[in-house]
């Protein structure tokens, strides 16, 4: 038995908007170009500290220095582990949403992750019409609420996240039920066939909803840690 979870998932408090110019530093210069071209302070600030959290939770669990991880993006627009050359099969998934960003890291499987606040969505109805499946639809009890629509939200976007097509595919294309909270996929992409997927709905904080899609078996050892963002002791490996 290995003393490390095969799926480790990070979860941060977002600092103020007006907090992450000091971390600009440990960014690389393609992310500083990234950066460069972001217009609003919210997309500033979300980016730079889910990378922060993505460097520190991979130097924990890596016992790697934060300063040597280096990310290229895939052809469909996948963040991929670049440097250390001998971890480039780690797989990652990074999300942030208003207050809170968290990533799920593992050595071993395909992983997505996507965590929302929850929020009264005046357009509920509507926004379901357009990202639920008939399948779903059909299942719902209706008017659809903004949790029951945000939590599935999560479940659709984690699986893009995993698969690494992002809404390339229609969210509607992609169908799942629910059985004791956790998603199930009753209908996947056309273009993914080979693989089986795992869904886990998540609380990490009040207010907050996500859910984590992974390639491994029933039973994956999961864990979950918060990390302060702003603590300087994180910036080292355990
Ligand atoms: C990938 C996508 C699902 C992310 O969702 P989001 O709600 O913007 O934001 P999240 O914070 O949850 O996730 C963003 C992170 O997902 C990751 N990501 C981006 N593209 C990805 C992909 N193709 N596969 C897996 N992960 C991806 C990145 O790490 C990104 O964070 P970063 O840019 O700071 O590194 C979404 O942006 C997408 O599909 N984009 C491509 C198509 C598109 O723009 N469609 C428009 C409307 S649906």
């Amino acid at each position: 038995m290995r003393d490390s979870p095969e799926i480790a998932i990070f979860i941060a408090r977002m600092p103020g908007i007006d907090a992450w110019g000091h971390l600009t530093a440990l960014l690389s210069e393609e992310e500083q170009v990234r950066l460069e071209r972001l217009i609003s302070e919210r997309s500033k600030a979300h980016f730079v500290f889910g990378r922060h959290l993505l460097r520190i939770a991979l130097s924990r669990h890596f016992r790697t220095p934060t300063e040597q991880w280096e990310f290229k993006i895939d052809k469909l627009g996948k963040p991929r582990v670049l440097s250390p050359q001998s971890l480039n099969g780690v797989r990652f998934s990074l999300s942030h949403t208003e207050g809170l960003v968290g990533c799920a890291i593992s050595p071993d499987y395909e992983v997505g992750l996507d965590v929302e606040n929850l929020r009264h969505l005046p357009d509920a109805e509507a926004l379901a019409q357009i990202i639920m499946s008939t399948e779903e639809l059909a299942a719902a009890t209706r008017p659809v609420s903004s949790r029951t629509l945000l939590r599935l939200w999560t479940a659709k976007e984690s699986y893009v996240k995993a698969l690494g097509t992002g809404f390339l595919v229609e969210p509607s294309e992609v169908s799942f039920e629910y059985h004791n909270d956790n998603p199930s996929l009753l209908r996947r992409v056309s273009c993914d066939t080979a693989r089986s997927w795992r869904f886990e709905s998540h609380y990490p904080a009040s207010g907050y909803v996500a859910t984590l899609a992974h390639s491994g078996p029933d039973h994956v050892g999961i864990s979950t840690a918060w990390v302060d963002l702003i603590d300087a002791e994180n910036h080292n490996p355990g």
